[in-house]
Formats: structure tokens, C-alpha cells, sequence
């Protein structure tokens, strides 16, 4: 009997079984003031003269960008001390870490990444047909002997958030040279610091050393985050030239558009509007941290701008409860059941105005009071 042909296409089974990201929400019906606190977004917006520049673009909108992203990455070298020609630019660094995927893995590889890790991970190991693979964490934090312990033969790419969201947790760079260490020469090692610049802590590192003086190593970073160019689309890597000629030659030839270009070298060039970021969130983040510990909630402590808020779990105050509760009050936090965290709420920090109103709907909703 000949085989039964399908009656519409059918995509590959591996791509099925992907679970399509689903973003953090944006709204609250029915309620006049919405604070969204759901995707890491910085208060503080854009800087202006990065806004001047996309609006520059208006113009132009005729003419394709250059594909090579020439002088954004210039200014990015320049800014983080990095030679040009070692750096690549994508929509978001969401297309840089599909890019990576899709060069490095195929069927029958390993993409390696932690409990909680960034669920794009899954996803783009999946999407490039290889096996997606999770190494436990301790404490909510990457544990390195894990990672190495889950790391076979068949590993070709290990992901790793760090700072890690949506812990907010991070690796001492020192663990990460351990990693490193510890993994053959053949496997990438892909570290992603898309919220490197909110580190204060002295014994962190993004990653740059390492790149500079291996060959198996990539960092990614955004504009997304601390930038506020998240609408844009926009983020880059830096890594061996042998892995940039590789990423280069799969990804779409001008997949960063002309207005990210524009605001991206603006928004690099304006150092104070990233200082006062910085220095706003480290006046809110330990607030936060203590004033919702404080409430009965835990708090898991966090070198991102951000939070992961645990709740006690019982019959009305389960995450789900207080996610509904703050929405009706206007604060949209994100839910991470996905990330494996059922009984937790992941909270950016945002404006103060923000963050007072959400530890005093917190306040409210640990006393028991109900939407009305
Ligand atoms: C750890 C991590 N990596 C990468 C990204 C993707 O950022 P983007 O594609 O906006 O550059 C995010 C966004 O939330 C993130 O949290």
C-alpha cells in the first residue's frame, strides 16, 4: 500500500513541540492607570536624544539600512572597548540567540541551560532541531557542576543567563571561568548579560574577558533593557571572528533596521541617562526587596531590575490570587508558571510612583483584602 500523503503541509514534529514564548502582559481591562511591570522595561524610557534619532529616520524610510550595522557597532566598540569586526547586531538579541542556535545545533545535539533559565533557550534549541537539556540550579542560581555534570558528548551549546531572569540571580565570574573551564573546546558557550549594566556587584563580569581570550565563547547584550529600546528591536554580540563569520552568513541581510541603528548610537553616546538608570534602580531595588520581604512575601535577592516574588501558596494568597489582585489595582507583574515557578510573580522595577502603589497592594492583599 503506498504511504498516505498528509492533506496540508506539515511542520517538523521538533517544531510542534515547542511551547511558543508567551510575553509578559501589557494590560489591565477596565482599570484607568496601568503600571507594566511585566517585561523589564525601564522606567525611565528612552534617552531623548535617542528618540531625536529615530525620529531622524522618518524621513528615509525609503532607503534599506546598512546591513552591516557599520557604525552602530563602531560606537558599540568603542563604548566597551571591543574591536568592530567582533561584533554583530540583530532584532533584538532574541535573533542572535536563534542565530547561534541555528548555526551551532541540529538534530541529534544538545542545547544545554539551567532550571530557570531564559525560556528562549528551549526554544531556539528546539527550533534548530536539536534537544533542549536542563541542568538543576541551587538556590534559583546556575550551579556550574550541574551544568557540567548535564553536558555530554552531544552538548554543542551552553546558554546561560546571567544575570539570570527571571531569578535575578547571577555567577560570580570566577564560577563562569569554571564553567567554561570544564566544557570541551568544541562547545559554544553562550553567555547572555542582557542585564549586565544593572551589576553593581564587583565580582561580576559580563563576559568580554572571556570572549577575548577563547575561542568557544559568545556574549549577547541589549539595547532592550537599561537602553529602553525595547520597541526598537535591537541587540548584539560579541565573539570569536570565526563565530561572527558563522552567524553572519545565516542572518537576514539587513535585520536591523535603520531607526535601531540610529537611536542605538545615540542612546550609547548618552552615558548619563544609563548612570541615572542605574542609579534609580538602586535606590528601589533594595527598597523593594525589603519592603515586600517585609509583607510575608519572599523575595529572592536580585542583581537585575528586577524581582521574583514568592508567594506563602495558601488557599488566597497563591500567586495566581495576587497576580488577579494587582491587575485589578493596575500592577501588571508576570507570571513565570512557564519558568517552573507556579507559586511566583516576576516584578520589574519601575517608577516610584509604581513601586509604592505595588507594596501597598501587596500590603493590602497579604492583609486579605479582594478585588471589589
Ligand atoms: C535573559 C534575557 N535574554 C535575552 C532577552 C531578549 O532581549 P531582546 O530580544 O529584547 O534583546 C531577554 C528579554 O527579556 C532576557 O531576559
Amino acid at each position: 500500500m503506498s504511504e498516505q500523503k498528509p492533506l496540508r503541509p506539515v511542520p517538523r514534529a521538533d517544531v510542534m513541540a515547542i511551547d511558543a514564548y508567551v510575553p509578559g502582559k501589557s494590560g489591565a481591562a477596565g482599570v484607568a492607570k496601568v503600571f507594566k511591570l511585566s517585561s523589564n522595561e525601564t522606567p525611565l524610557g528612552a534617552s531623548p536624544s535617542a528618540i531625536a534619532a529615530f525620529r531622524s529616520v522618518a524621513d528615509h524610510l525609503e532607503f534599506y539600512p546598512d546591513g552591516s550595522a557599520s557604525r552602530l557597532r563602531e560606537a558599540i566598540a568603542r563604548r566597551y572597548g571591543l574591536d568592530a569586526a567582533q561584533i554583530i547586531c540583530g532584532n533584538g538579541s532574541d535573533d542572535i540567540l536563534s542565530l547561534l542556535a541555528h548555526a551551532y545545533l541540529q538534530p541529534g545535539d544538545e542545547g544545554l541551560y539551567t532550571q530557570h533559565g531564559f525560556l528562549e533557550y528551549p526554544i531556539v534549541t528546539r527550533a534548530a532541531g536539536a534537544t533542549p537539556v536542563v541542568a538543576a540550579e541551587t538556590g534559583l542560581t546556575a550551579d556550574v557542576d550541574q551544568l557540567l555534570a548535564k553536558a555530554t558528548a552531544r552538548t554543542k551549546v551552553v546558554f546561560l543567563a546571567n544575570p539570570n531572569n527571571p531569578t535575578g540571580t547571577y555567577l560570580p565570574f570566577a564560577e563562569v571561568k569554571r564553567l567554561h573551564a570544564g566544557l570541551p573546546a568544541h562547545v559554544l558557550l553562550v553567555l547572555d548579560a542582557a542585564y549586565a549594566e544593572y551589576v553593581t556587584r564587583n565580582d561580576y563580569a559580563s563576559g568580554i574577558e572571556l570572549v577575548a581570550t577563547s575561542e568557544n565563547v559568545v556574549m549577547t547584550r541589549t539595547f532592550s533593557k537599561i537602553y529602553g529600546l525595547a520597541n526598537l528591536r535591537l541587540g548584539w554580540a560579541y565573539g570569536p571572528a570565526h563565530v561572527i563569520d558563522a552567524v553572519n552568513r545565516i542572518r537576514g541581510p539587513f535585520n536591523v533596521n535603520g531607526a535601531a541603528i540610529e537611536a542605538g548610537i545615540a542612546a550609547l553616546a548618552d552615558a548619563g541617562h544609563t548612570q541615572k538608570a542605574v542609579a534609580h534602580n538602586d535606590q528601589w531595588l533594595p527598597w523593594l526587596t525589603k519592603k515586600i520581604a517585609a509583607l510575608g512575601i519572599e523575595v529572592t535577592p536580585s542583581v537585575g531590575n528586577f524581582l521574583l516574588l514568592r508567594f506563602p501558596g495558601a488557599s488566597g494568597r497563591t500567586a495566581g490570587e495576587a497576580d488577579a489582585f494587582l491587575t485589578s489595582q493596575g500592577f501588571v507583574l508576570r507570571a513565570v508558571t512557564a519558568y517552573g515557578l507556579p507559586d511566583c510573580l516576576r516584578m520589574t522595577v519601575g517608577t516610584a510612583e509604581a513601586n509604592e502603589g505595588v507594596v501597598a497592594a501587596l500590603a493590602k492583599f497579604m492583609r486579605g483584602e479582594r478585588i471589589a
